[in-house]
């Protein structure tokens, strides 16, 4: 980044009920495009998560630590800083106060694009001087979404493949709670 330009920050914002694969897809990519990446997890009581806020945030740090090691405090890719936090106002307004002037989401197949579009308009209308920008994610996590991979590791089919360790070990962990 050169020292005269301001540094660009991205806020990627989801449910992350619980994180996936594909999320890190998209945030491995994503720390190519920013200078701080900031993801956003949203409280979302309409969706009756199944972790907590503070679990969900949790759970990330851990993936990442995974994905990209480096110490919960300090995470950092590729010069790109990362960080994790929870909200549960407007999107635009917490993008404000973060200083980010990027949303990033991720699209999946065309059934995402009608919703992106919708809610993508909204923040435009909100809060023009923020843009989106939309990473298609990669061809082998276009099938992935937490509310599948939540039913599957629930009904006790391996997701092994979908999800990060610390989504396993969350999922381990209900399993039995649930027994
Ligand atoms: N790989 C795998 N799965 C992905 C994915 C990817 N790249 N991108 C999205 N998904 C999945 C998620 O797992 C999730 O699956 P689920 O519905 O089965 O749980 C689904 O796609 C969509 O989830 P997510 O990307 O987390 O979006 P969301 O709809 O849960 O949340 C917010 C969207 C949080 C950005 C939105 O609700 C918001 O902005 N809330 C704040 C309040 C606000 O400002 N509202 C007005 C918005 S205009």
């Amino acid at each position: 980044m050169n020292n005269r330009m301001q540094k660009r920050v991205g806020l990627y914002p989801g449910t992350f009920d619980p994180i996936t694969n594909g999320h890190l897809d998209i945030i491995s990519r994503a720390v190519h495009l920013v200078d701080e990446l900031i993801i956003a997890v949203a409280l979302n009581q309409n969706k009756h998560p199944q972790w907590s806020l503070e679990e969900r945030v949790q759970c990330i740090h851990e993936a990442l630590i995974e994905q990209f090691g480096g110490v919960c405090q300090k995470l950092d890719h590729g010069g790109c800083a990362i960080k994790v936090i929870g909200f549960d106002n407007l999107l635009v307004d917490c993008a404000k106060q973060r200083n980010a002037s990027v949303i990033i989401r991720g699209l999946r197949q065309a059934t995402d694009f009608d919703l992106e579009f919708q809610m993508c308009l909204m923040n435009q209308r909100l809060a023009p001087d923020i843009e989106t920008v939309f990473l298609v994610a990669t061809e082998q996590n276009r099938s992935i979404a937490s509310s599948v991979v939540k039913e599957v590791a629930i009904l006790g089919g391996d997701v092994s493949s979908f999800v990060p360790q610390s989504t396993l070990k969350r999922f381990q962990k209900l399993l039995q709670n649930k027994k």
